[in-house]
């Protein structure tokens, strides 16, 4: 590790409290003229680190700058975490790793995607500065009849670790959209590789996409169906930090989905059930009421007969907005 990761790491695990620069000097073991330096390189390089006389150094609560140092720092971890500038797609980046042979947790992470992908072949409008676009490998230990049940236990890790950070709650629309105050807050495509024997799962890649800080490149049609973080809350989102609350929880998630304990949760916050919907699936459209989620995270719907069905992929849409005020 050169000087400077270890000087972010070390101002990263302070957790806000500053460090001297003779502190930092002596764990270095270098002179505190040459930690000064190592400062006004990492702000060159866009990070904002706080320097106060007879304190030392932190960084900022307002770095808007991605680190794996920092993420690194804050989750605890020594997960491999790649961090971009720009890329085309994280999921398609981590896909690659992933089939290179690629760790479990091995995560991508990029400040701005030029062609992220969303559910249903749609895009996702993912400009610099204000998102947080994560991909997570995890090579399951769970077998293939498993495998839908990790974006719903993904979305469940991504509510919270938003929650975590803003205090404001968040709900989730089958199958895995986050949302806030009514709006779309969070997108999540999970894609997988199957092993040879086409019973297990050789590789998932859990794709999320948050809205975090505002954007001026979502069009009218889109600001009428999506918001972000800090436009529902007023609270800017330290994006390293929900980068590592998110990894932190989906190990957690993913654990044992096959326990299912986290479809509790999953059903409290799912934002359909009990109202009129209308849902694609395989080619067609239905209307129905929304009765809940099975154990198997399938949407369950009463028809107009009476009859139900248990959907498991597709997406579902609120007949009329739910008014929570
Ligand atoms: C959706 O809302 O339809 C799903 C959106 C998923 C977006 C994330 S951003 C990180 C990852 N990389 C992508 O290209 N897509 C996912």
């Amino acid at each position: 590790m050169n000087v400077k990761e270890t000087v972010l790491k070390q101002l990263a695990a302070s957790e806000g409290e500053y460090i001297s620069g003779a502190a930092l000097a002596r764990n270095m073991n270098i002179s505190r003229n040459a930690v000064w330096k190592v400062v006004k390189s990492l702000e060159k390089e866009g990070f904002s680190i706080e320097a106060v006389t007879s304190k030392g150094y932190r960084i900022s609560e307002d770095n808007n700058k991605l680190s794996e140092d920092i993420i690194k720092a804050v989750e605890k971890s020594d997960r491999d975490i790649i961090v971009l500038d720009e890329v085309d797609s994280t999921n398609d980046y981590a896909k690659k790793l992933a089939a290179r042979g690629a760790k479990n947790g091995t995560a991508v992470i990029a400040d701005r995607q030029t062609a992220g992908k969303g559910r249903m072949g749609r895009n996702f409008v993912s400009p610099p500065g204000c998102g947080v676009y994560i991909s997570i490998i995890i090579r399951p230990k769970f077998g293939i009849e498993t495998s839908p049940l990790i974006t719903s236990a993904a979305a469940c890790a991504a509510a919270n670790a938003i929650e975590m950070l803003c205090k404001e709650n968040v709900g989730i629309k089958w199958v895995n959209d986050l949302y806030m105050n009514d709006k779309k807050i969070c997108g999540i495509l999970t894609e997988a590789s199957m092993g040879l024997e086409m019973r297990s799962l050789d590789y998932a890649v859990i794709g999320i996409g948050i809205n975090v800080g505002k954007n001026d490149e979502f069009d009218s049609e889109l600001r009428r169906r999506a918001s972000s973080i800090e436009e529902c809350t007023g609270k800017k989102i330290d994006r390293n930090r929900l980068c590592a609350e998110i990894l932190r929880l989906i190990d957690i998630y993913l654990e044992n989905p096959e326990s299912r304990e986290y479809l509790e949760e999953y059903r409290k916050r799912e934002i359909l059930t009990g109202h009129e919907i209308t849902a694609q699936t395989g080619g067609t459209s239905i209307r129905g009421i929304a009765e809940g989620i099975d154990d198997n995270a399938n949407l369950i719907v009463r028809l107009a007969d009476g009859s139900k069905i248990h959907l498991g992929s597709g997406e579902a849409t609120l007949c009329r907005p739910v008014n929570n005020s």
